[in-house]
């Protein structure tokens, strides 16, 4: 079967996009107006982008009620957002933050969260999250009437402790929890894994033997 996208609702293809595009992680995001208003909601249409600089992607839609989503005009306005990722425990409070409450409503506050200021941005940051990465703003791009997608650079990434593998540089999968979001109500959690290492060229050709090391296929590093 075929599907010719532009010829199809954009309704229509948000189902077929959001669930085949899965599962998606969540950015967590706070915000604060430029009058002091404290700002949240969470946002799927997201990921990292690459590491020098360290750029992070968040698509924001328009309301449906007509006009830009508080988010949207808080980094426009400010340039400042935090990007809290998910893990299971905070995911209710991530959907109550999901409510279109109005603008003079903290969601954050209503979600029973703790906001503390961050070290480099003017927005707050959710001490409940695993780990939250303060940013700035590099562009924001209308790519359609409802819909703008934000660029920004992460500057500070704030992990809990424990969570950080000083050795490996990772962060750790046992103790990192992140949920993903699937479609409609539907979300993932992270704990079925299995691994599948990278080879070189060399290596899979068997031009030269296989040193043992774990290779990430995408950077090409062990
Ligand atoms: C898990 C989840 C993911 C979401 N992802 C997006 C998204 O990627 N883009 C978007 O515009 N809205 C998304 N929403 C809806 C917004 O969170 C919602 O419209 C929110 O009220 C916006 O708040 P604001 O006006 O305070 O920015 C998502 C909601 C949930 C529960």
């Amino acid at each position: 079967m075929k599907v010719e996208l532009d010829r199809i609702p954009p309704a229509h293809q948000y189902k077929i996009l959001s669930s085949a595009i899965v599962p998606r992680p969540i950015a967590f995001v706070t915000t604060r107006s430029t009058d002091g208003r404290n700002n949240a909601a969470p946002f799927s249409l997201f990921n990292f982008m690459g590491e020098d600089p360290p750029v992070v992607v968040i698509g924001l839609e328009d309301k449906r009620t007509g006009g830009l989503k508080d988010t949207t005009i808080n980094i426009a306005e400010t340039n400042h957002f935090v990007v809290h990722m998910v893990d299971g425990d905070l995911a209710e409070a991530m959907n109550i933050c999901a409510i279109d409450f109005p603008a003079d409503i903290c969601e954050a506050e209503m979600a029973g969260l703790t906001l503390v200021p961050c070290d480099r941005v003017g927005a707050m940051r959710i001490a409940e999250a695993p780990i939250a990465f303060e940013c700035e703003k590099i562009a924001l791009i209308q790519v359609g009437p409802r819909r703008n997608i934000c660029l920004g650079r992460a500057t500070v990434a704030h992990l809990r402790d424990g969570l950080f593998n000083p050795e490996t540089l990772y962060v750790d999968v046992e103790k990192y929890r992140p949920i993903g979001r699937l479609f409609g109500t539907l979300y993932t959690h992270t704990n079925e894994r299995f691994t599948l290492p990278g080879h070189t060229y060399a290596q899979w050709s068997g031009r030269s033997p296989d040193d043992g090391q774990n290779i990430d296929a995408e950077t090409g590093r062990p």
